[in-house]
């Protein structure tokens, strides 16, 4: 039956786009007229360019430009452009452009460097965490992930090499973000000509103003150091509608409502919310199913996935206009809701969720949860349907539960800011080692509680990163926040000398740190030949060792042999950037002089030095097959795709990478270990009373 939608007006109750679906004179290009412009003529068609005077003398005038624009018009790829063509980069200077995430930091910088006519990594280049394609003397506009840039104030605590700094995205207040526009106050203060761009494509700029503008008591405007530049939306009108009941599976309504469109409504492309790659591949898989049973000669569906980790080749397709008579469909998490721009949607249908990082006090962990998404970014979502034409929302929940409606609504007004919401031991570590003894005062935009600072200062001393008195130990803790992964992973590596087996744990910090190692199919025959595949790397011993078993046999047959990985279901691309990243975490061993020895098979001493860092996710198995976590005593399951998802740990005790929150709490990349590893390694976390780990109640 196809979904029945209510449609109350034409925009959202309380919708930020009311005031814009008035706007008139919108004339953004579309994508078949785009394919006939000049990039020149494309840039001009912009909503920024005829903004591009005032922000220039605005970036003269004030030290902080806040500029709020709707998605799409032109705020990351125009801005930089600007700057570097009115001469903020020369004499050496850079102008940086940071991101919340890679897949932006690179699509971006891709698209820049065509405008400027240049080669990639030349004049305009980027940077992101283990890849950098750019050039130390002739990168004039780098885009780079905010990470990144906060990593370069270790080496650079002024950041001297930039004139210009755009925060982008700050709306969306990674934890990065925060950070960087914490340490930017502090570095304006003494670089006066520094000058710091913060955009975003949400209204709520004033928050940014108040926390930048110096001129407090605000009489005297002629004193302010901050300002907002407003790029008035150019949008057309969207139609929102609502679902009159809850959605019971949203995956299936939205792939539902995908044909009602394709059935139903004039041409145009659509776009999906969704929550993660599983979601999306199965919605893609469903679409796939139900086209074969459509007439022959009927209009096609395209469905295409769009995802952080999606392999760069495959997000340039969904670019590509459709073939004709072709309905392009993509299938997105919420990076397509303001980082990547995507020409021609004219219908968008809304799950209404999204997947955040959240710390969960049961578990004392952050994990990943399906939750509402908030009013925000639902808005931003409409919006997307808008920008080339009229557009429809299709939302996937009643109105009823909008927050304007119910204050006692799940979906909350804003999402909440990264800091306040999440584990902060790896961004604790990182400002101590900017000089920021004092954590707790850091002029944070948005303070972490005071709770979650307690933890992360107790869990950094039991992995001996910081002393007693909360100062970075000497090399460790300096060590830990200089290399490229998370404490615990670091820590792991650090330590990895000492247990003697440096050469494994490079290749398994390798292989932590890329995505779908194996090409495991869901259920059927090709799912079963998958596991039978994977068998032949299992070790007993868990997930870490499997990971290793898999490299280490890449390194051997599959490195020059694309057959031998698709006959074992490994992914030849995630192994190959394994292969990359063991380069380089190599390289920072080699810079701190610890030897690179190897364990020769020694699983034990393998397995210790991963409870060395990963001593606070480790857990008990009940009779009963499930699993307590070691000092909360949470009920924890292991993932499906665990080689111990079939097996039982010899010792009763895992020790696991992350738990993954959907109807339960999975433990992802398991180790078996033993209780008193536990205790001997982590001895301050563990208080040991007698019959084993005491366990908090
Ligand atoms: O940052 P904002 O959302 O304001 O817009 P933008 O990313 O600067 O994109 C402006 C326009 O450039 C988009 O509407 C696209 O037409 C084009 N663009 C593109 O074709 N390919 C990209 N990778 C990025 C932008
Ligand atoms: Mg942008």
């Amino acid at each position: 039956m196809p979904p029945k939608f209510w449609k109350p007006g034409t925009v959202a109750p309380g919708s930020a786009l009311d005031r814009e679906s008035e706007a008139e004179g919108s004339f953004v290009s579309t994508s078949s007229q785009r394919a006939n412009l000049s990039l020149d003529a494309q840039r001009q068609r912009l909503p920024i360019y005829k903004h591009k005077s005032k922000l220039l003398w605005c970036v003269e005038r004030y030290q902080v430009v806040i500029v709020v624009g709707q998605t799409g018009s032109g705020k990351s790829t125009q801005i930089p452009q600007y700057l570097h063509e009115a001469g903020w980069s020369s004499d050496n200077r850079v102008v940086a452009c940071t991101q919340p995430r890679r897949v932006a930091a690179t699509s971006v910088a891709t698209r820049v460097a065509e405008e400027v006519g240049t080669i990639l990594g030349d004049e305009v280049g980027y940077s992101i965490r283990f890849e950098d394609l750019s050039s130390p003397t002739r990168t004039r506009i780098k885009y780079l992930t905010d990470g990144m840039l906060f990593r370069e104030c270790m080496v650079d605590p002024l950041l001297s090499r930039y004139s210009v700094i755009m925060i982008d995205e700050a709306h969306e207040r990674g934890a990065y973000t925060d950070l960087l526009l914490g340490l930017l106050k502090k570095v304006m203060k003494k670089r006066p000509e520094l000058r710091v761009i913060i955009s975003s494509a949400t209204i709520d700029a004033e928050d940014f103003l108040e926390y930048f503008n110096t001129n407090a008591d605000g009489s005297d405007r002629s004193k302010d150091d901050a300002i907002i530049v407003s790029l008035e939306g150019r949008m057309f009108p969207v139609e929102v509608c609502y679902l009159k009941d809850p959605a019971v599976d949203y995956v299936q309504m939205a792939v539902d409502t995908v044909f009602n469109i394709h059935l139903k409504e004039p041409a145009g492309d659509v776009l999906v919310f969704l929550t993660g790659r599983d979601e999306i591949d199965n919605a893609i898989q469903q679409v796939a199913d139900r086209t074969q049973s459509m007439p022959r000669g009927a209009p096609q569906i395209l469905a295409l996935p769009l995802y952080a980790t999606l392999p760069p080749e495959e997000q340039e397709i969904i670019f590509d206009p459709p073939p004709r008579d072709t309905r392009k469909v993509i299938f997105s998490t919420n990076i397509a809701e303001a980082s990547v721009t995507i020409d021609g949607i004219k219908y968008v249908v809304d799950s209404g969720f999204v997947k955040l990082k959240t710390y969960n006090p049961r578990t004392a962990m952050d994990v990943l949860t399906v939750t509402p998404c908030s009013l925000a970014s639902a808005n931003q979502r409409a919006g997307r349907a808008g920008r080339t034409s009229a557009g429809k929302c299709f939302r996937l929940y009643p109105s009823a539960i909008l927050p304007t409606r119910n204050p006692m609504s799940p979906m909350p007004i804003m999402t909440p800011p990264e800091l306040v919401r999440s584990d902060i031991s790896m961004f604790v570590l990182q400002l101590k080692a900017l000089g920021i003894d004092n954590v707790a005062k850091f002029d944070f935009m948005s303070p972490p509680p005071s709770d979650m600072m307690i933890r992360a200062l107790e869990f950094l001393f039991c992995l001996k990163a910081i002393d007693e008195e909360g100062r970075l130990t000497k090399p460790l803790g300096e060590r830990m926040a200089e290399v490229p992964l998370d404490p615990m992973m670091a820590a792991i590596l650090l330590n990895s000398y000492e247990f003697g087996c440096s050469e494994e744990i490079l290749s398994i910090a390798a292989m932590t740190s890329v995505q779908n190692v194996f090409n495991m199919s869901d259920g059927g025959l090709r799912g079963a030949m998958s596991e039978v595949e994977r068998r032949k790397f299992t070790a007993e011993e868990g997930d870490h060792l499997t990971l290793l078993n898999a490299y280490n046999a890449f390194i051997k047959h599959g490195h020059r042999d694309k057959s031998w990985c698709g006959n074992h279901r490994i992914n030849f691309k995630a192994l190959s950037r394994a292969v990359a990243i063991r380069k380089q975490l190599k390289k920072y061993l080699e810079r701190f002089s610890i030897p690179i020895v190897s364990c020769d098979g020694d699983a034990v001493r393998l397995r210790k030095c991963l409870v060395s860092g990963y001593f606070k996710n480790a857990a008990r198995m009940l009779p009963d097959g499930t699993y307590r976590s070691a000092r909360e005593g949470a009920i924890l399951h292991v993932h499906p795709s665990s080689v111990m998802f079939t097996r039982q740990p010899s010792t009763g005790w895992v020790i696991f990478h992350e738990v993954v929150e959907t109807t339960k709490s999975f433990m992802r990349d398991l180790t078996v270990v033993d209780e008193e590893w536990l205790v001997e390694l982590a001895p301050h976390y563990y208080q040991f009373k007698g019959g084993g780990i005491k366990q908090h109640q």
